[in-house]
């Protein structure tokens, strides 16, 4: 049986005091959310340390939303892998489409962020997805799978193993607009035969899928009900512990 993930990508939102809050927010709801679901939130950098504080002892796991495609050095501003795994993070969100648009990030450089995360036992989130213009084209497919060949193929079997893929389609996030649950369905099944066809079937029927885009708790149950969607990375609803947990117990 493959994990069930719901995954909160805080982005550039909350000072350390909110986050704490939102945090204890959380753990405060944690009873409600069935021990089969894999909770894991994603603070700003400036937030791991005192979040982690939080999170210990409790079943939530933490994810940096980014590291460095460098392991160490002179790479001003950046932060690397090692420095992430010695804070106790256990995930990295990689490939969001907003570092790919705004920050430029390629295949060649997520080939680097996914090989010195796994090196440091980080799980990679590896975020894929089409834009509007892309989906209009009927090229998401197309997209998508160049996407994942690009950037996971190089890895060994064991190594695909830590992975979690999210798709997101770039239309959904923070729009408003959700994927259906037909159109959303029909991708991830379409991802699943693309990690069948190049890891085998075994790892294509291990590997989560996560939704992301406007998923909240009024289309969460939807979504998670198509057999192909094994979770979410939440935007602008993990900023409000209800919603947050509202979308987690809507397997
Ligand atoms: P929203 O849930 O705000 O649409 O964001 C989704 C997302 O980008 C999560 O990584």
């Amino acid at each position: 049986m493959r994990s069930k993930i719901v995954a909160g990508n805080w982005k550039m939102n909350t000072t350390v005091n909110e986050g704490e809050a939102l945090i204890q927010g959380i753990l405060a709801k944690m009873e409600e959310v069935p021990a089969s679901v894999q909770l894991v939130v994603a603070p700003p950098f400036t937030h791991l340390v005192p979040v982690q504080a939080l999170l210990k002892d409790s079943a939530v796991a933490l994810s940096a939303q980014n590291c460095a495609d460098q392991g160490k050095g002179a790479y001003t501003g950046e932060v690397a892998a090692p420095m992430l795994s010695a804070l106790g993070c256990q995930y990295v969100i990689l490939g969001h489409s907003e570092r790919r648009e705004y920050y430029g990030e390629t295949s060649e450089t997520l080939v680097r962020k996914i090989d010195l995360a796994l090196a440091e036992g980080l799980k990679p989130i590896y975020c894929v997805g089409e834009k509007l213009e892309e989906r209009e084209a009927n090229r998401h497919f197309d997209v998508v799978e160049a996407q994942i060949r690009e950037v996971l193929f190089h890895l060994t079997a064991e190594q695909f193993a830590q992975v979690v893929i999210a798709y997101e389609p770039v239309w959904a996030i923070g729009t408003g607009k959700t994927a259906t649950a037909e159109q959303a369905q029909e991708i991830h099944a379409f991802i699943r035969r693309t990690i069948a066809d190049h890891f085998g079937a075994e790892a294509a029927e291990a590997v989560s899928i996560l939704y992301g885009g406007s998923c909240k708790p009024s289309n969460a149950k939807e979504l998670f009900a198509c057999p192909d969607i094994d979770g979410g990375l939440i935007g602008g609803a993990a900023l409000k512990a209800e919603d947050f947990i509202g979308i987690a117990v809507s397997f």
